[in-house]
């Protein structure tokens, strides 16, 4: 397993001095993950990323860095409106669900310029036949052709160098640890590359990430019975106030069997929704009443109150702090100032490297 010995080797000290902060240092792993500011927040971002990186940020045995993606909210929305809503509102919601920022590292990835610096000292280190096979320009290509296009059409650079901007962002802060959603691990696995390929020619500066994927954590279905996902057009945001979010699960897709039937849990996403937020004793009891054959109007009004009941608070807060914009702005910049600490020597130290430095 990595540790972060590295920054301190170079932290320019001879060794690292062995006091108790040092070890704890060493101990620490470092974990970072990005959230792209493109959409509002749904229940299934919550359940898959937000709530168990909340809860991960409170481990004593690591260190949580977590970001606001807005220069790759860019490569896919160039809507400035809609970006810098998303930026709001994601961070409003990461702050009303009790991001403790204290402890993690909350910041906006254009804060930190350091970022598109080192993006490019990466590009320079990075194969193109590398970017040829990332994922998501390949789907692009596929989807063009398919419809008899230009393989290029409507491809621009930022997602075609997508996955060095990304690498930027984690080797920038050297982390051990990067949990993401499985279509993002080949992303990590690149930047992993690029890092190692820039320790080889320049000497060991970069600790190589690994991608964490948490199979415990629910992929939440959407209305449609399908994933949950913006790109579907079948989402529950998170914060709605409470009649839009009643409306919202009365939509959610059933089958016609009625009250008295005895119906699948399993087939069903309002039982899908209920796990992901319920007890294990909830479940077992919503199972027992699916299989004495709950009426759909029921089930749905108990899942609204048990969602209802566990974001209710935390919409408060979210509602007052979109209130209060200056104050999230606060909170980033205090994040981006705890973050460049760190990014402003490591730049330094990475330009000295590659033989950007003054004349003497
Ligand atoms: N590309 C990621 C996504 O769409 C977001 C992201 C940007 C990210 N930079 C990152 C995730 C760095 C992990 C680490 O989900």
């Amino acid at each position: 397993m990595q540790n972060r010995c590295f920054s301190l080797y170079h932290s320019g000290l001879p060794f690292p001095p062995l006091n108790s902060d040092t070890i704890t240092i060493m101990s620490k792993q470092r974990v970072l993950t990005g959230i792209t500011t493109t959409g509002t927040p749904h229940l299934g971002n919550y359940v898959g990323a937000i709530r168990p990186a909340i809860r991960s940020s409170e481990r004593d045995d690591a260190q949580s860095f977590y970001f606001l993606a807005d220069y790759h909210a860019l490569i896919k929305c160039q809507d400035p409106e809609q970006v810098h809503q998303s930026t709001r509102e994601i961070a409003a919601t990461w702050l009303a669900l009790g991001l403790n920022t204290d402890k993690a590292v909350f910041y906006r990835q254009s804060d930190i310029p350091e970022i598109p610096e080192l993006c490019w000292l990466l590009t320079c280190m990075a194969a193109k036949g590398l970017m040829n096979r990332a994922h998501a320009y390949k789907a692009a290509v596929a989807a063009n052709m398919e419809a008899g296009e230009d393989p290029d059409f409507g491809v621009n650079m930022g997602l075609y160098s997508y996955p060095v901007l990304m690498a930027a962002d984690i080797l920038m802060f050297n982390a051990n640890e990067v949990p993401v959603g499985k279509d993002q691990v080949q992303h990590v696995e690149m930047a992993r590359d690029i890092a190692a390929r820039f320790n080889h020619h320049y000497g060991d500066h970069f600790v190589l990430p690994e991608a964490k994927v948490d199979d415990h954590v629910a992929v939440l279905q959407g209305l449609d019975g399908r994933k949950m996902s913006k790109s579907y057009n079948n989402t529950i945001p998170l914060f709605l106030p409470e009649k839009k979010l009643k409306k919202h699960i009365n939509k959610i897709k059933t089958n016609l069997l009625e009250p008295g039937e005895p119906k699948d849990p399993d087939d069903s996403t309002v039982f899908q929704i209920w796990q992901a937020f319920a007890t294990p004793e909830q479940t077992d009891e919503m199972r027992t009443a699916f299989a004495e054959g709950i009426a759909w109007g029921e089930a749905k009004k108990q899942l609204f109150e048990l969602v209802n009941g566990q974001l209710g608070e935390a919409r408060g807060r979210y509602e007052a702090l979109l209130a209060n914009p200056t104050h999230i702005e606060e909170v980033l910049q205090a994040g981006a100032e705890k973050a460049r600490k760190e990014s402003r020597e490591f730049i330094g130290k990475l330009r000295e490297a590659v033989g950007i430095r003054p004349i003497r």
